[in-house]
Order: structure tokens, then C-alpha cells, then sequence
């Protein structure tokens, strides 16, 4: 008898059985139902309706090119466009969306979708910085309120998350990434698709994502924006492509393709990327749509006139086409011609027909926008609230010498530079709906968070820049920069005379919003030499100089790291900045970002990333040498490595220990390190887990991430971490692209950052 009663752990299994089964027939359920619906509605389409879903135009309010769409109106009504961007608010959108489902024959309702990169009204920080806050609730988050905003008004697509790789800063998109690491960009990747896509995107605060760029867009040569990307394949799925994927596996909705050629074919026109590799490998089952005009811009690729790449771009397994209506124009003169087949352009169709039905907005489409929701849930206490959190928590603390910070909440400090009393500089760059007006600027946080008790003595001290070139190319779309008449001479004398007077100067300076994002490569990625020169006026006056940083790329600041007290990065931090930065400042919270991107020396150091090879000759980083990897005039170190950030407070690490010394096959490795807060402060730290394999069938880089945990303590208290390794932690893509781990030796690596870990040796055999 006993051996019928089944277990408890049986019992959950079964449930579990049921449930899953339920959940795939539930699913398999929506997709015929979906099929069925959208089969219908394409018997009913013309030709020319088919093609107009694959048409996307911009409104006017995110132009990223020479092309802007016109007469958007009357031809939604003839069924020629099928999606629209450039175009928000609840007001605006549905009588736009009234105009394809009560004016167009089969009411087919438009997609709208937005640039929301960072925040839809209230602004986060940059995504640079908030991959520097390791946290991926904060992330998600993040997302979440995003989509909130955006569909109040009106919107259910972003154009987000940008999951490109960057290894190089002086790529101004850098900013919009998640920096260099392909594990940890994965879990980014991740958190954002899910707060954007939440449990169904049918929720009325739910978009679709749009995966960009697809793909290596950061692999720029020479960081030179739309450059030429040539990698090898290993390099590829190793070190690039995981984010992508990892965000597909979240369940992604949508993909936009790069403007980049990848190994000398356009990414618009990649049929290796957009169908061998996305969907047949990967099991992409959404829509692709192109980049800004990037379809019409394969011509300048080289490969044909407009219907030529438009009939490439097709075949490939483009959807979508922004802008450029090379597929309006083009594709049924080419199937005329039958150079595609009806069945290529209707298979684009219905994909961008399904991506409609999973947002629901097919389902009383013109009674979707609620327009109380856009008084209700726009830029709301909460979300400020939420953007101040997210704000400190991205902030990385540079250096701190002499426990300069935080500072006392009271005598007196010079707040100096060009950013410090500065309201439009706060958001960053890709702000479509963010108001800089609402921002709030450093001047004003910190009267904010100490009021009276700290006497702030101003001066701006410099211009962003006075460089004619750089001034005029980065502030190209805001008219030029808005100058300060003084000479330099005059503004930094005024800020000298105002150091003197304080017991500590705070300077604001960095770089603009506009001179990181989209086509904003800098070849010198110094802070511009008008705010440099301030800074050096300044340590001259001996006063303790704090540098708070505005960047939206890695900078090289070795001049600074030599000469400033401390240096807190603060990215653009968004809405929120002064207020986040004060608290920051005076202690009221204590900084535990990390960077995700290195930072150079110099840029005669880049590409430099943590992860690379040893090479055949590794220098090993003492004297001079001959015959080794290195460079007569700097050492390779970078000025910060990859996961660098200080705290108020100080973290001391004991020394690895395993579980085991030796494994096999599928056991589980437990690496444990204790964590002990040898400071004043409280403080969180981003434990970090790196891992090498010294001996394989392929030359590996010299360690990867594979995981990490941020934990909390309090002064004195010492917390004991532990990471669970499986042999997935080794798996890498070897010569014949093959993902598989190798037996023999590992180094399990744990620590504060990239360059400082506790070593420990172990034996892995199959
Ligand atoms: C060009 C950018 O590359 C892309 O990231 C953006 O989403 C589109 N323009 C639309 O604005």
C-alpha cells in the first residue's frame, strides 16, 4: 500500500506537469486563435494595403535623419502606412489612430511607437548609468514606469532596450548601452524586456520592446558612428550577440536592424543575420523592423538603386522600413517584375499584423487611450521619487581621497562649472518627452537637501566648450550653445575668487547631453579643454576639489585623478540629478555603482576591455621589457577597470574558498568569500565572480563574468557570499562554434572589481 502513495514532491511535479501543459496549450490556443484572426484579415487586403503595413513614418518629433515623412494624414487613410512614430501624448495619438480605424477600408489600427530610451517624461539616468547600478529590480523598473508613461500616452512600442556591446568610448552610443560585457549585458537586456513587456502586452501599461541593434552595431571601427563592423564569428557569439539573445529569450516582441554592415553586408539586408541566425537558430518569432532611413542608405553601401535593396532587404527578413518607403515604392513593381514573390511580402505583413494583435490593438483600438491615465500617471510624485533611487544608486564613485566626501552638511562651498546651475543639461541624451524644465539642477539639489545650513557661493567658470569644432557639431541641432559673453579668463578668475572664499569647491563639468548618443563620436574624450582649464585654476587654489561628472561615455581623466580630491561620476542622471547628486554629496545616501565600461588612459589604449586575451607575449605589467605586449608610452592597465566604484565606507575580502577541489560533470561547484565592512559607513558592494579557463581548445579571454551579488552592511558586520558554479559558467563557443564546456583547469575569481580578486584553483573533468 505505502508505495502508492505518491510523495509530495511527485505530487508537485504532476501539478507542476498540468500547469506547464496548460500554460503551452493556452499558448498554442492564442497563437491559432491569432493565425485565424490575422489570415482572415489578409484575405481581405489588396496588394497595396499589404505593403502599407510594412511602411513606417515619422510625425516630426524624433528625427535622426535628412528624410521626413509628409502627407502621414491622408495616406494612413488609403491603408499606405502602418505604423507611426515621432508622435505622443493621448490626445495627438488617438486622432491619428482614429484616422486608420474609422477612415481607412479595412480599420486596421496603426502601431505607435517612440525613441523612449531612459524614461518617457520622467527621466532616468542614461542607460550607461543605470547598468551601473547592478540591480536589476531597479532596472526593470525602470522599464516598467517607462511603459507606464508611454502608454498614457498613447503609445504600446519603444525603441528600446539599445543592447549593443561597446568596447570603445570614443562610440558616443556608448550612453545608451549597458557597456562591454556580454553576460552582464544579458542580464540588462533581460530585466528591461520584462518591465517593458510585463506579463502581457496587452496590459494597458505594457509595450512592445524593440531589440536594437541588430546587429554589432558597437563594433564600430574607430568608434566612428555607422562605421564598418568586420568580426569574427567566435568574437561574435562569444562577446556580441548574447545580449540580443538573451533579450529574444525574454520574450522581445520586436528587432531593429543596424545601420552597420557586418562582415561586409549591410545589417538591413543580412539575410544571415535577420533569418539564418535570428529566427532559424534562435526561434525569433516577431517582427524586424529597419533603422532610420537605413534600407534607402544600402545603396550607399554599395549594393543597387532603391528596389534592388529594397528586394534584398525583403528577402533577408526585414519587416519593417522606416522612413525611407523603399518598400512603398518599390515592392510591387518588384513583384511585377517577379523578383519576390507574394508570399515574401505577405509573410512581412503578417508579421507586423501579429505584432498588432499581441498588443491587443485590434481589440477596441480607438478605446484604448484613456486620457485620465495621462493626468494620472505622467512624471507623478512616485516616479520622481523613483528617479532620484535610481539615480544615486548609477552614481560611481571615482575616487575619494582623504575621505573628502561626503561633505559636511555645513560652512561653505564654491559650486562651480558650466553644468552646476544648469537645468537642460541634466537628462541626457535621447530625450524625446522629457521636460528639462522639470528637471532638477545641481544648484537647486543641493539647496534642496541642506537648505540654509551650507552657505553655496556660484560661479559658472567656464563655457562647455570654446572649441569652434566641437561646439558647433555637438550643439548642431540646439542652434549652437548658448554662450557665456565673458572671456575665459574672466569666468574662471570670477570662480578662482570664489574657491577662495569656500572651505570646498564642488565643480560640475563634463559633457553635454549632446555630445554622447547618436552620431557623437569623439576622437579626444578628455572633458573639454575650457572646463579643464577651470579645474587646473581650481586645484591651484588648494581648497579640496570634488569633480561631480557629467558623461555619457567613459572619459580619460588622468589628470583629474591626479589632482581632484574626489571625483563622483554622475553620468547624466536625469529628472532627478540635483537632487539625487546632493544627497550623494552630503551622505544621505552612500555610492555603490560600478562601472560597466572601462575606462582608458588615454584613447591610444582603445578597444580595451577587461575580458580580452593574453596574447602569445603578456607583459606582465612590471619594468620596462622588450618583445612583450605593451606600449612604449603607457602601461595597458586602464585608469579604471571594468566593475571599478568606490563607497564612503570599505570592504575587505577574505580569500576563496571551495566547496571542492576537484569536480565532475554536472556537480556544483560553491565558492564562498566573507565580505566585512571595515568602514564608518554603512554601504552596499557589488561582489563580483569571474572565472578563467587557462587551458582550452581555443585561446580564451583572460577572465569572463559570470555572476555577481550586492549586498548590504553595516558598519563592522561581515556577510558571508556565496556563488553556485555549474558547468554552464564554463561553456564557451569554440572553434566549429560549438557551446560547450571543457575539462581541465578553472580559476574562480571573486572581488571588487575586475582587476582586484581572491583567487581560487579548481579541477573540472567531464
Ligand atoms: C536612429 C537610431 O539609430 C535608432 O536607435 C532610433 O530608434 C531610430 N533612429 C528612431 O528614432
Amino acid at each position: 500500500m505505502k508505495n502508492y502513495i505518491p510523495s509530495l514532491r511527485m505530487v508537485l511535479l504532476a501539478v507542476l506537469a498540468v500547469a506547464v501543459n496548460y500554460a503551452s496549450a493556452q499558448t498554442k490556443n492564442d497563437a491559432i486563435k491569432m493565425n485565424v484572426f490575422v489570415t482572415q484579415l489578409m484575405s481581405k487586403m489588396t496588394l497595396d494595403e499589404k505593403i502599407g503595413q510594412l511602411n513606417l513614418v515619422t510625425m516630426g518629433r524624433a528625427i535622426t535623419g535628412s528624410v521626413v515623412n509628409s502627407g502621414v494624414e491622408s495616406r494612413i487613410k488609403k491603408g499606405e502606412i502602418g505604423g507611426v512614430f515621432g508622435i505622443y501624448g493621448a490626445a495627438d495619438v488617438a486622432k491619428i489612430q482614429d484616422l486608420a480605424v474609422r477612415e481607412s477600408r479595412l480599420h486596421i489600427p496603426l502601431i505607435f511607437g517612440l525613441d523612449v530610451i531612459h524614461g518617457h517624461r520622467t527621466i532616468f539616468p542614461i542607460p550607461l548609468g543605470i547598468s551601473a547600478t547592478w540591480d536589476m529590480d531597479l532596472v526593470e523598473q525602470s522599464a516598467h514606469i517607462a511603459a507606464k508613461e508611454a502608454t498614457a500616452e498613447g503609445l504600446k512600442w519603444v525603441f528600446s532596450p539599445m543592447v549593443d556591446i561597446a568596447r570603445d568610448p570614443r562610440w558616443g552610443r556608448i550612453s545608451e548601452g549597458s557597456g562591454e560585457d556580454p553576460w552582464y549585458g544579458s542580464q540588462v537586456a533581460k530585466a528591461m524586456v520584462k518591465g517593458y513587456q510585463g506579463s502581457s502586452m496587452t496590459n494597458p501599461d505594457a509595450v512592445m520592446a524593440c531589440v536594437k541593434h541588430f546587429a554589432l552595431y558597437g563594433g564600430a571601427e574607430a568608434g566612428r558612428e555607422y562605421n564598418t563592423v568586420d568580426m569574427s564569428l567566435i568574437r561574435m557569439y562569444q562577446d556580441y550577440l548574447p545580449p540580443y539573445k538573451a533579450a529574444l529569450d525574454a520574450g522581445a516582441g520586436s528587432f531593429m536592424s543596424s545601420f552597420n554592415t557586418v562582415n561586409g553586408m549591410p545589417a538591413t539586408v543580412n539575410k544571415w543575420l535577420l533569418t539564418d541566425l535570428l529566427r532559424k537558430q534562435w526561434g525569433f518569432k516577431g517582427f524586424v523592423v529597419s533603422d532610420y532611413t537605413a534600407l534607402n542608405e544600402v545603396t550607399s553601401h554599395g549594393l543597387g538603386d532603391l528596389q534592388t535593396v529594397s528586394v534584398l532587404a525583403l528577402k533577408a527578413g526585414l519587416d519593417m522600413d522606416m522612413v525611407g518607403e523603399g518598400f512603398l515604392t518599390t515592392l510591387k513593381k518588384s513583384l511585377n517584375e517577379g523578383k519576390v514573390t507574394l508570399q515574401e511580402i505577405d509573410m512581412a505583413c503578417k508579421r507586423v499584423l501579429e505584432a498588432k494583435y499581441k498588443l491587443g490593438l485590434f481589440n477596441k483600438p480607438d478605446k484604448s487611450i484613456d486620457p485620465e491615465r495621462e493626468k494620472r500617471d505622467v512624471l507623478t510624485d512616485d516616479n520622481r521619487k523613483f528617479a532620484r533611487t535610481i539615480a544615486e544608486h548609477s552614481f560611481v564613485l571615482l575616487k575619494n581621497q582623504a575621505q573628502t566626501l561626503p561633505l559636511k552638511k555645513s560652512g561653505t562651498i564654491a559650486l562651480v562649472g558650466p553644468l552646476a546651475n544648469n537645468h537642460s543639461e541634466m537628462l541626457g541624451t535621447w530625450v524625446i518627452a522629457g521636460d528639462p524644465e522639470k528637471s532638477v539642477s545641481v544648484m537647486d539639489g543641493i539647496k534642496n537637501v541642506v537648505g540654509n545650513n551650507v552657505n553655496v557661493l556660484y560661479a559658472r567658470g567656464a563655457n562647455i566648450t570654446e572649441d569652434s569644432l566641437l561646439g558647433a557639431r555637438a550643439f548642431a541641432l540646439n542652434n549652437g550653445q548658448i554662450k557665456d559673453k565673458r572671456s575665459p579668463k574672466e569666468m574662471i578668475d570670477e570662480a578662482v575668487e570664489t574657491a577662495k572664499k569656500a572651505d570646498v569647491v564642488v565643480a560640475v563639468v563634463g559633457e553635454s547631453a549632446n555630445m554622447s548618443g547618436e552620431s557623437s563620436s569623439r576622437s579626444d574624450i578628455r572633458i573639454p579643454e575650457s572646463q579643464r582649464d577651470l579645474l587646473k585654476a581650481l586645484a591651484k587654489t588648494g581648497k579640496p576639489l570634488v569633480i561631480v561628472l557629467f558623461n555619457g561615455r567613459p572619459l580619460t581623466l588622468t589628470w583629474e585623478d591626479e589632482h581632484a580630491s574626489a571625483i563622483l561620476d554622475a553620468w547624466a542622471p536625469g529628472t532627478e540629478a540635483g537632487n539625487a547628486i546632493a544627497d550623494v554629496l552630503f551622505g544621505n545616501y552612500n555610492p555603490a555603482g560600478k562601472i560597466t565600461a572601462t575606462f582608458p588612459r588615454s584613447v591610444g589604449q582603445i578597444p580595451i576591455y577587461y575580458n580580452h586575451k593574453n596574447t602569445g607575449r603578456p607583459y606582465s605589467g612590471k619594468g620596462p621589457a622588450k618583445f612583450k605586449s605593451d606600449y612604449l608610452d603607457i602601461s595597458n592597465d586602464p585608469l579604471y577597470p571594468f566593475g571599478y566604484g568606490l563607497s564612503y565606507t570599505t570592504f575587505n575580502y577574505s580569500d576563496v574558498k571551495l566547496n571542492k577541489p576537484s569536480l565532475k560533470g554536472n556537480e556544483i561547484l560553491k565558492a564562498t568569500v566573507t565580505v566585512t565592512n571595515t568602514g564608518k559607513y554603512a554601504g552596499e558592494e557589488v561582489v563580483q565572480l569571474y572565472i578563467s579557463d587557462p587551458v582550452a581548445s581555443i585561446s580564451r579571454s583572460v577572465k569572463e563574468l559570470k555572476n555577481y551579488q550586492k549586498v548590504t552592511l553595516q558598519p563592522g558586520e561581515t556577510k558571508e557570499v556565496a556563488f553556485n558554479i555549474t558547468t554552464s559558467d564554463l561553456k564557451f563557443y569554440n572553434n566549429e562554434l560549438v557551446y560547450d564546456w571543457e575539462p581541465g583547469q578553472f580559476i574562480v575569481q571573486i572581488g571588487t572589481n575586475s582587476s582586484d580578486t581572491h583567487t581560487a584553483s579548481v579541477q573540472w573533468s567531464k
